[in-house]
């Protein structure tokens, strides 16, 4: 039975996995993180296409029939370049949470934050744009966020003055809707929420991007219709620190996680 593959730079495309298994239980997964590399959100476009080609043709060899790339940094970098070039369907966490953005603003004014690479490649602004061209994206990148959020800081006054000085653009902005682009931001969702106040719609584009895997798969007839899943973990680096943060990100405990090299 072939697998949905799915790729991050590290631990933070557990949030997209755990939203796979829930909407579809029957699905076997095979989940690589590029921990050796991590993080893409400071590396340059070409780099990022470098290696999300690399991640792909690893999980290529593991017979996927769909590839989730469950890190928005590639999503907006590489996957208008490299989706084409490959037979199997390739998902991004961008379009779907794009598309839930535009739907649910009532101003127009749809603020994204995400890593420096995502907020530079000007991905989520172009697309919003083609499907809302009235539509006012503000911008911020968050590049603290993620190592706080590996550290386990979800709360507390350090990360709370980081925050607001990272939201204050938004704020300034008015925007009713937030896109959490970057897999590990929905882990500081209350955090965000108690910054940006109770009325603004924070975007976490994982049960969307589920969806569209779904919808794909029923599409081109490929869903697994009974059984139960069964999810492998890869990495290029550090198996430990991944199976530590896994029950952060994923809700559970990952006690077999594989050690490859994917360069
Ligand atoms: N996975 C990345 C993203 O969603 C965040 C971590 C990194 O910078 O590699 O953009």
């Amino acid at each position: 039975m072939k697998s949905i593959g799915v790729f991050d730079s590290g631990v933070g495309g557990l949030t997209v996995v755990k939203e796979l298994i829930r909407q579809l239980p029957t699905e076997n997964i095979v989940y690589f993180g590029d921990t050796a590399r991590v993080p893409y959100g400071i590396k340059s476009r070409e780099t990022v296409i470098r290696f999300s080609i690399e991640n792909i043709l690893f999980l290529l060899k593991q017979d996927v029939k769909l590839i989730c790339v469950a890190c928005n940094t590639v999503s907006s970098f590489a996957l208008p370049v490299i989706k084409n070039h490959f037979r199997v369907p390739i998902v991004g966490v961008l379009s779907p949470g794009v598309r839930e953005a535009v739907y649910a603003t009532r101003s127009g004014r749809i603020g994204l934050i995400g890593t420096k690479g995502t907020i530079k490649s000007k991905a989520y602004e172009k697309e919003i744009k083609q499907l809302s061209p009235k539509a006012k994206v503000t911008a911020a990148a968050c590049p603290l966020f993620v190592p706080f959020v590996e550290e386990g800081w979800l709360s507390g006054d350090v990360v709370a003055s980081v925050a607001k000085t990272y939201l204050k653009p938004l704020k300034d902005a008015k925007v009713d809707t937030l896109i959490l682009g970057c897999t590990h931001y929905p882990l500081l969702k209350p955090l965000i929420r108690k910054v940006m106040g109770p009325d603004v719609i924070l975007i976490d584009s994982a049960k969307q991007v589920a969806m569209e895997v779904k919808d794909i798969l029923s599409r081109e007839d490929l869903l697994n219709k009974s059984g139960r899943g069964k999810h492998k973990f890869f990495v290029s680096d550090n198996p430990e620190w991944f199976s530590g943060l896994a029950q952060r990100f994923l809700g559970k405990p990952l006690k077999d996680v594989r050690r490859v090299n994917n360069a």
